[in-house]
């Protein structure tokens, strides 16, 4: 699977190569990612006089060999490469030139992790493996080790980058990415999901241009408004063919993707920690590492590569109890009272979501301290008994009692400065000296790069869970990170409070999966602000966006299908007109689009008519059947809601294709229109297939190429209807 040979080191998956060499200067040259090819690729360097480019010294005077133009595996500045660079390092004199050359390789069984940072790990049959390459540095000034865990079976290799002081002064790295692609042919364009509160997630593709394309976050979260997820695909790509590569990172703060076409015409992609501010003292001896980055290939269109992805996250970054066992169906009280509640109100709301099947209670943000509105009490992690009219366990014994699970919201990460927490510890939250800091949501930022700050609220919050038992938690985060300031990092650390804050959140996370194991956890971030692998690797689901509009999240969903697979959304059921956009669906729709892999109902079931609350009834029995196929079979985008003008489809298919689920839902409702046609994926061709809804008998062939006439069930628009197929 990885061969060093005569410094050619080649990693194979099932279906892709990639290849690199070392010059006979030592530099570490790229050669070749793509469809699985065997043989020695180095012919394909072109080394020719570039005009005026840059030389290394030791070179003697030839001019055809410039690190400017040649293909590198992980590139730095100083070497005389102008572009973009995934690593800069200065000395103890401020000067920034590097030059890395190649000093070892091996290979270890098994996939590496990661000390305090995330990273995907391997099961039993993955055969994953570990490549270590170490350069170092002419000057002795570094060592860089790069890292990359092969995943054979997904076709997935990760990646990261270690860097090593080897000099006896202090020095700084200014940038450290995870991942460096330098790609010599190909016309590429980007897919990316930009977004923003209540929108997160939108696929965005576009052709890539001359000099770079940026995109990033600098709000100290992975954010609504740029998911860390991205894909590059051939001009003529599309779902099923063509290639696509895809890269994501394993963190949930600043990042930055770049993508450069250089005036060679080639395709240079750097990923990682963003650089902006970033400054990492480095004592003598001291190492740094960067966060996980993660690759795939495919020539099988977005649909395979979205698999790799779907089937990767799946087996190798989720973990935990619920990594593949069915989710509770839940209702959360968020929308359905707001901070406005009795322990006798959620008591009722509960009551009549267990007569119709639903299996645990959330009980979301407002139940604490003296919160009844969201400019306070942030921070004080105890019962407010006043409101609930008694303790917490009261109310949850009262639902247990009823046959549900009970769970609760919080918020770790931040404090109100009208808490008692924040008046014993004004400093714990992120402030400039002299300045006033700026709230988001009315509230401010816990210190999280402090361990005392981390254990104060972990110890709170374990107490409370202790006294009452909780069987779920939602741990939520709703506002960006302005002024990183911390009260009590030394010089070393100024440059990476984001950072550290990111490693304290991780740290938190970790704590409660060792405290809790069985426990059921779901990230959440002012909705989908932080859906990224690094959070994925701490919780199995994510609440995917606050906007809980049926026929929005068909868009947002779709987005976030790219990267990432259904098992990990968080989709609920909400009252109507919608809250966040005033839309009027109906409940079938809000059921269909709701059944990802965590469903559930956000809203009071008592209010609901007699004929809606029958179709509850029936969506919480179709996922309770269908849950597996949903969570863990192969999903497929039929159509792309950005271009669809009429009826919008995704489809559920089980591995073996002994079954499949067909949605459908009528975006736009127009007189006399036309009848658009889905065609359907992932079927036994040579099979008949059985349409539960529309009585009708199929083959798999033709329900695939000719395809399937969306039957006149809609009778207004946004109705929907869901086809359970069966193989006879
Ligand atoms: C965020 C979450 C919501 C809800 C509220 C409570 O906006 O995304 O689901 O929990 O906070 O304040």
């Amino acid at each position: 699977m990885i061969t060093i040979k005569d410094k050619l080191i080649t990693i194979n998956t099932d279906n892709t190569t990639y290849q690199m060499k070392v010059s006979d200067y030592g530099h570490l040259l790229h050669l070749y990612y793509g469809v699985k090819t065997a043989g020695d690729m180095s012919y394909t360097l072109c080394y020719y006089d570039r005009g005026y480019a840059p030389v290394p010294n030791d070179l003697e005077g030839d001019r055809t060999y410039s690190m400017d133009v040649l293909p590198q595996e992980y590139s730095c500045f100083g070497n005389s490469d102008f572009r973009t660079v995934p690593l800069i390092v200065k000395d103890e004199n401020g000067a920034s030139g590097i030059d890395l050359r190649f000093e070892s390789a091996e290979v270890r069984d098994g996939k590496y992790s990661i000390d305090k940072l995330p990273s995907a790990y391997a099961n039993e049959g993955d055969d994953a493996k570990t490549l270590i390459v170490t350069l170092k540095d002419v000057a002795d000034l570094v060592r860089v080790k790069l890292y990359y865990g092969v995943l054979p079976h997904v076709d997935v290799i990760t990646r990261y980058a270690c860097v090593e002081n080897i000099s006896d002064h202090t020095i700084s790295i200014n940038k450290i990415s995870s991942l460096q692609l330098d790609l010599r042919w190909g016309k590429y364009e980007v897919l990316h999901l930009r977004g923003r509160y209540g929108t997160e997630r939108m696929k965005e593709r576009k052709r890539l241009v001359h000099g770079n394309t940026v995109f990033g976050s600098r709000r100290g979260i992975s954010s609504h408004q740029e998911n860390p997820f991205m894909m590059l695909v051939d001009e003529s790509t599309s779902e099923t063919a063509g290639e696509a590569y895809g890269f994501s990172l394993l963190y949930s703060g600043n990042f930055t993707n770049e993508i450069e076409i250089d005036p060679s015409e080639q395709t240079r992609l750097v990923t990682g920690l963003s650089d902006e501010l970033f400054e990492k003292h480095l004592r003598a001896g001291e190492t740094f590492d960067s966060p996980e980055a993660v690759m795939s290939y495919t020539d099988q269109g977005m649909e395979q590569l979205s698999y790799n992805f779907h089937r990767f996250v799946r087996k190798n970054i989720c973990k935990g109890p619920y990594k593949e066992s069915r989710r509770p169906v839940l209702i959360n009280n968020w929308e359905a009272t707001y901070f406005d509640f009795t322990g006798d109100k959620l008591v009722a709301i509960a009551k009549k979501a267990k007569e119709l099947g639903v299996e645990l209670f959330v009980l979301d943000d407002g139940w604490f301290g003296k919160r009844d509105n969201d400019w306070c009490a942030l921070g004080d992690w105890y019962v407010n008994e006043e409101k609930l009219g008694g303790p917490l366990k009261r109310v949850a014994d009262e639902i247990r009692a009823m046959g549900m699970k009970f769970g609760l919201w919080i918020e770790p990460e931040m404090v109100s400065e009208d808490s008692d927490f924040y008046r014993a510890h004004p400093d714990y939250a992120f402030a400039i000296p002299g300045r006033k800091p700026v709230r988001g949501r009315s509230q401010l930022v816990l210190d999280y790069s402090r361990k005392e700050v981390v254990d104060a609220v972990f110890d709170q919050i374990a107490r409370v869970i202790d006294a009452t038992g909780i069987d779920y938690l939602k741990i939520d985060m709703n506002r960006s990170i302005h002024e990183a300031y911390s009260a009590e990092a030394k010089d070393q650390n100024r440059g990476v409070i984001l950072h550290e804050y990111v490693l304290g959140m991780y740290d938190f996370l970790d704590r409660l999966n060792k405290r809790y194991p069985d426990m059921f956890i779901e990230g959440c971030c002012g909705g989908g602000g932080r859906f990224d692998m690094g959070m994925l690797s701490f919780v199995p689901q994510i609440w995917c966006s606050d906007n809980t509009d049926a026929n929005e999240r068909l868009w947002i969903q779709h987005g976030t299908s790219f990267g990432y697979p259904m098992s990990t959304i968080g989709a609920h059921v909400s009252a109507v007109p919608n809250h966040q956009t005033g839309r009027i669906t109906p409940i079938r729709t809000r059921g269909a689009v709701a059944m990802c892999g965590g469903f559930g109902y956000e809203l009071d079931l008592n209010l609901l008519s007699d004929e809606d609350r029958e179709e509850v009834k029936k969506q919480i029995e179709v996922y309770k059947k269908d849950w597996k196929i949903i969570q863990q079979g192969r999903y497929f985008r039929l159509s792309d809601p950005t271009e669809e003008p009429f009826a919008v489809a995704w489809e559920y298919a089980a591995e073996d294709k002994s079954s499949a689920i067909l949605t459908i839902v009528y975006i736009k409702s127009v007189c006399n229109g036309p009848v658009p046609f889905i065609h359907l994926r992932g079927l036994d061709p040579d099979a008949d297939y059985y349409l539960e809804e529309t009585d009708q008998h199929i083959s798999g062939a033709a329900l695939m190429n000719a395809g399937l006439p969306v039957p006149p069930f809609a009778k207004r628009e946004h109705d929907s209807i869901m086809i359970h197929l069966v193989r006879q």
